[in-house]
């Protein structure tokens, strides 16, 4: 069933905005977006779709179709973070109010075919999607950037995790058949088309979700901070990670900070090395050069940023055997999740047998596969 239908069997009357918002891939530049370096993520064909309409009072009243769950709340009375899907609505919300928006109550459904806690930024889009629906509901006349801010924004204060802007910024601004190539640090991009020939995107899910990451995550960003305020005492100029070289990390800085801190910066600085000639690589339809980097991407993503897993170590090392791979990494904040990878497409399905049944043997656990595409970013949806 519909969103739309979804709100009419809930509530019993039809609602007035239809919005979706889609989760993101990331070919490669992994934890780079809040060291203000670049990043190259595409929006995919999975979605957050929220149906709504607006309410005489204040009440605000929520449905997760997918968990069965209800909640309501006074919109002048948000609490601090529920600690549940309700939080991904209400940061919005929050944030609204925050920028001096005046809303009235709401009734919203929310359902969502992005699965969760899989490193494809499924909170990311139902923020955007429901940024999306109040700014059309409310007539509030925000920009498609202001939106991905906001969102942003959301998670980082309501929802407490103090996530970089890729997520909302692909799941807002994707295109068609196209990746974006991000810079983090004045939000410059350009979409390019991806062109993979007989490749496709192929996402394997580890099963493992990454619940314990918001504490690690924030932790990486403080460990990028500590090394950046280093930097800066001798190069004045560097005021993120984006600005530093790999010169810079000499002797004298290898000293100066843990060798923690140390290969933390170390990984953002060659991640971003790495997305830049990945780039050139892909516009030369150089698919196998490019997978070389992604696994650069991984190695320097589990040895140096230490934010792999087993599981994900695992299914990266199974796909270096394949000549029909020609590239694999763990994707996302990391901790479980996904991996991405580059497959020839008739070698999938046999790859995914392989994989699952070395998976379930070895790790004990199911494999899930999704073959994916660069899709259209948010979008409200027309209907009569
Ligand atoms: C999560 C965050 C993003 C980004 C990635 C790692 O998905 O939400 O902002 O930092 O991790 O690249």
């Amino acid at each position: 069933m519909d969103v739309k239908s979804l709100f009419v069997e809930n509530f019993g009357y039809t609602p007035h905005i239809v919005a979706k918002s889609p989760g993101r891939i990331n070919l490669i530049g992994e934890h780079t977006d809040y060291n203000l370096g670049f990043v190259l993520p595409a929006a995919i064909d999975k979605a957050a779709y929220v149906a709504i309409a607006r309410r005489d009072d204040q009440l605000v009243r929520l449905f997760a179709k997918d968990l069965g769950e209800h909640y309501q709340v006074d919109i002048n009375l948000l609490p601090e973070n529920p600690g549940h899907w309700s939080a991904y609505v209400l940061g919005v919300v929050d944030q609204l109010q925050k920028l001096g928006k005046t809303l009235s109550g709401f009734d919203l459904v929310l359902t969502c075919d992005v699965p969760t806690g899989a490193g494809m930024s499924s909170s990311a889009a139902v923020e955007c999607a429901t940024a999306l629906a109040l700014n059309a509901l409310f007539e509030l006349q925000l920009e498609r950037l202001d939106l991905v801010r906001l969102a942003q924004k959301a998670e980082n204060e309501f929802v407490g995790v103090k996530c970089g802007i890729m997520d909302m910024f692909a799941s807002v601004m994707g295109k068609d058949a196209q990746v974006i190539q991000l810079d983090c640090r004045d939000l410059s991009y350009q979409y390019f088309p991806l062109n993979l020939g007989d490749y496709k995107i192929v996402l394997f899910d580890t099963g493992v979700k990454h619940s314990l990451a918001g504490g690690e995550y924030n932790l990486r960003r403080q460990q990028c901070e500590q090394g950046v305020a280093v930097l800066k005492d001798r190069f004045p100029e560097v005021n993120s990670l984006r600005d530093a070289t790999i010169a810079m990390m000499d002797e004298q800085f290898r000293t100066s900070v843990s060798p923690t801190v140390y290969n933390r910066c170390l990984y953002v600085i060659e991640e971003n090395l790495r997305l830049e000639a990945g780039c050139t690589l892909l516009l030369q339809n150089d698919i196998h050069g490019f997978g070389k980097q992604m696994h650069g991407s991984h190695k320097g993503l589990s040895e140096l940023y230490e934010v792999s897993c087993k599981e994900l170590d695992f299914l990266v090392d199974l796909s270096k055997e394949e000549e029909s791979i020609a590239g694999a990494r763990m994707m996302g904040g990391g901790f479980g999740g996904c991996t991405i990878n580059l497959i020839e497409s008739s070698a999938i399905d046999a790859i995914y047998e392989r994989f699952s049944k070395q998976y379930q043997s070895i790790m004990g656990r199911e494999l899930a596969m999704y073959v994916t595409v660069p899709s259209e970013g948010s979008q409200l949806i027309k209907f009569d």
